[in-house]
C-alpha cells in the first residue's frame, strides 16, 4: 500500500493503478462503517483509493474541528488489511492554499436537515469532494447511508456539474444494540451510550407503525418524537419524514424510499440516523 500527500505524487501514483478506479474518501478514524466502504470499493474496483482528510471548511466554529479523534497509524493498518493501493493524506495547506477562493455550492437541497442545522457545512462537503474528484478522478466513489443528506447533495453535484463518474452507497453499519456506528461515538460515556441507542428505537418505532399502516407525515414524525422525549439523556433536535432525493417534508407517504432521519444530542455529543422506508428497501 502506498501512501501519499501532494497532488503530484497522487497523481504520478494513480498513473500506476489499474482502473475501474475507486474511491473511499473518508475523515479518518476508521470504523466498520468505513471499511464496509472500502470492501464495497474492492469488490467493484479493480483499485481502490482511500483520501484522509479532517476538512476543516465543513466544521462551523462551534463544532469539534480541533477535537476530532485522530489515530493515523492504526488507519493505515486497517487500510493495508483491506487491501486498498493507495492513501491520499493531504495537509490541511495543500487543499486549501493561501488565497484560496473558490467553492461549490448545491442551493436547495443543503437548506433542510443537517444543512439548516450547520449553516456551511455542505458548501465545505461539495467543495471538498469536488477537489477529492478532480484530484483523483475515479470512476465511482463510495459513500455511506449514515449521512443521507451527504449522499442526495453529492448525487445532485454529480448531477448538475456533470463529473464523469458513479456514486455508489453503502449500507449503514450499526454496533450489535443498533447505534448507528461513527467516529464521534468515542465522546459518549457509559450511560449516554446506552441513551445513544434511542436512534435506532425512535426509527423501528416510526418503522413499526408505518409496517402497521401509518401513512401520516405527522403521526410518523410524532412517533420518533414521543420515542426520544422518554430518554432523559436525550435532547431531540430534528426528526424528519422526507422525500428522499429533494429532502421536502411530506404530508403523506406515498413512495416507496421515504427517508426518516433525526439528529439527537446526547450530552454534548450530537448524533444522526437514519431509516428508508418502502418494500424496496
Ligand atoms: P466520515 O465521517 O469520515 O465518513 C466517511 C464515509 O463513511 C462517509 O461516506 C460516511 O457516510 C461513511 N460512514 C460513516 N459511518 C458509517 C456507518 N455507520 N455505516 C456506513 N457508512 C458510514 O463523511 C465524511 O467523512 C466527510 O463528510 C467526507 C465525505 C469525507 C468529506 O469530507
Amino acid at each position: 500500500m502506498n501512501t501519499v500527500e501532494t497532488i503530484p505524487e497522487l497523481r504520478q501514483a494513480i498513473k500506476q493503478l489499474e482502473r475501474p478506479l475507486g474511491l473511499v474518501p473518508t475523515m479518518g478514524y476508521l470504523h466498520e462503517g468505513h471499511l464496509s466502504l472500502v470492501r464495497l470499493a474492492r469488490e467493484q474496483s479493480a483499485s481502490v483509493v482511500t483520501s484522509i482528510f479532517v476538512n476543516p471548511t465543513q466544521f462551523g466554529p462551534n463544532e469539534d474541528l480541533d477535537a476530532y479523534p485522530r489515530d493515523i497509524p492504526k488507519d493505515l493498518a486497517l487500510l493495508e488489511a483491506e487491501g486498498v493501493d493507495l492513501v491520499w493524506m493531504p495537509s490541511p495547506e495543500i487543499m486549501y492554499p493561501e488565497g484560496f477562493q473558490s467553492w461549490v455550492d448545491v442551493a436547495e437541497v443543503t437548506q433542510v436537515l443537517e444543512g439548516a442545522q450547520r449553516p456551511g457545512h455542505f458548501r465545505g462537503v461539495t467543495t471538498i469532494v469536488a477537489k477529492l474528484f478532480n484530484a483523483v478522478q475515479p470512476d465511482k466513489a463510495f459513500f455511506g447511508q449514515k449521512d443521507a443528506q451527504q449522499v442526495a447533495v453529492i448525487e445532485q453535484m454529480v448531477r448538475d456539474l456533470d463529473f464523469p463518474l458513479e456514486i455508489v452507497v453503502g449500507p449503514i453499519q450499526r454496533e450489535p444494540d443498533g447505534l448507528a456506528l461513527s467516529s464521534r461515538n468515542v465522546y459518549l460515556d457509559i450511560e449516554q451510550r446506552k441513551a445513544a441507542t434511542v436512534l435506532n428505537r425512535a426509527l423501528k418505532a416510526a418503522k413499526a407503525s408505518y409496517e402497521a399502516g401509518e401513512r401520516s407525515g405527522d403521526v410518523i414524525r410524532q412517533t420518533m418524537t414521543k420515542t426520544i422525549q422518554a430518554e432523559p439523556l436525550a435532547k431531540m433536535q430534528y426528526v424528519s419524514c422526507a422525500h428522499p432525493r429533494s429532502l421536502q417534508e411530506l404530508k403523506e407517504i406515498v413512495e416507496d424510499g421515504t427517508l426518516l432521519s433525526m439528529a439527537v444530542f446526547v450530552g454534548k455529543t450530537r448524533l444522526i440516523d437514519n431509516l428508508v422506508l418502502g418494500p424496496n428497501h
